[in-house]
């Protein structure tokens, strides 16, 4: 089948109680790892380019390689999302390229600056057939390089939901309920330390996201930062060569609950990229003499595989809905 919206796979989603993956996507092997673990489990997915994304690679060949993926999964839906769009003209080039369905992020803005923005967005989108997720409340951690520190974040004000939505038109809506961007979600002031002195971050606010979805009924809602950061991987890069010290994320027990409650899209980019890096520094502190990217990506490649085929049947639970 060609590129979907998220439409159709949201409402499944929202009714059966599960979630779809949205992974970031910066080359080849990191599109075909998260497509084939889909394939093989007949799961649907949300393959997203960042505008950082967009800049490394050029507009083009990321949207040429997810549409060779299209190709080579015909029997699952495929969505290609606009990550973080920092602007209209950003959001309209992507529409314009093919994208299914765009993220126009205005949340650093004023309330009202952030529904203009936003509305604008979706008349444009939805003229052409493609959904929009706007944003509500800030996230901390990195993005495209703009870094929010802990202070700065702030958790949705359920209050402003339904005006939010009812003004802008939006598809979806990402809300802040304390989770993060990027490897280091947390400070070690910010959790406290299990028996074993690994860092325990401080739980989700499901009290914000219950009453946003008791004032947005059947809305699909978005959590970004949501990479659990697995501790194996931190390892395989820190005990070759890597020095990622208490990198943290968030447990996945609490993203398997928020899966099946109103949240239909859980965003995932730090851990895929943990475990290519963990991988490739493997293999080259075993393998000093090789030099092949192949044979390094290759390895790299089916851990990614691996990473995403557990997140789909133990976390987001949307293995078998294709
Ligand atoms: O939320 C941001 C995503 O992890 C994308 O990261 O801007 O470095 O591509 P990026
Ligand atoms: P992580 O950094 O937790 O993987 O979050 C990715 C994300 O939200 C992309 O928009
Ligand atoms: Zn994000």
């Amino acid at each position: 089948m060609p590129l979907v919206t998220t439409t159709e796979m949201f409402k499944k989603a929202y009714d059966g109680g599960y979630a779809i993956g949205a992974f970031n996507v910066n080359n080849m092997e990191i599109i075909q790892g998260i497509t084939e673990a889909c394939r093989e489990e007949k799961s649907p997915v949300i393959l997203q380019v960042s505008k950082g994304a967009r800049a490394y690679a050029n507009r083009t060949y990321l949207v040429k390689l997810v549409e060779a993926a299209v190709i080579e999964c015909p029997e699952i839906p495929i969505s290609l999302h606009l990550d973080h769009g920092d602007s209209f003209e950003t959001c309209k080039s992507c529409i314009d390229d093919g994208f299914t369905s765009v993220m126009i992020d205005a949340s650093s803005k004023p309330f009202a600056e952030n529904i203009e923005i936003t509305k604008k967005v979706v008349e444009y989108a939805h003229d052409h057939g493609v959904v929009v997720e706007a944003e509500l409340g800030t996230l901390a951690g990195v993005e495209d390089d703009v870094k929010v520190s802990a202070e700065d974040s702030s958790y949705t004000r359920p209050e402003e939901v339904e005006e939010f939505v009812s003004k802008t038109g939006c598809d979806s809506l990402a809300i802040a309920i304390g989770t993060s961007h990027g490897a280091y979600k947390f400070t070690a002031a910010q959790c406290t330390r299990n028996e074993k002195g690994i860092l325990v971050p401080p739980p989700l606010r499901f009290d914000v996201l219950e009453e946003v979805s008791k004032r947005l009924p059947g809305f699909p809602i978005v959590l970004h930062g949501s990479s659990s950061v697995p501790q194996d991987y931190v390892k395989m890069i820190n005990t070759h060569g890597g020095k990622m010290p208490d990198a943290v994320g968030i447990p996945e027990e609490q993203l398997r609950k928020a899966a099946t409650l109103s949240v239909c899209k859980i965003n995932i980019d730090s851990d895929l990229r943990l475990a290519m890096t963990g991988t490739i520094r493997q293999f080259f502190v075993d393998h000093p003499e090789k030099f092949d990217p192949r044979e390094y990506l290759k390895p790299a490649r089916a851990n990614i595989k691996e990473l995403v085929r557990h997140k789909l049947i133990d976390v987001l639970g949307c293995a078998g809905k294709a």
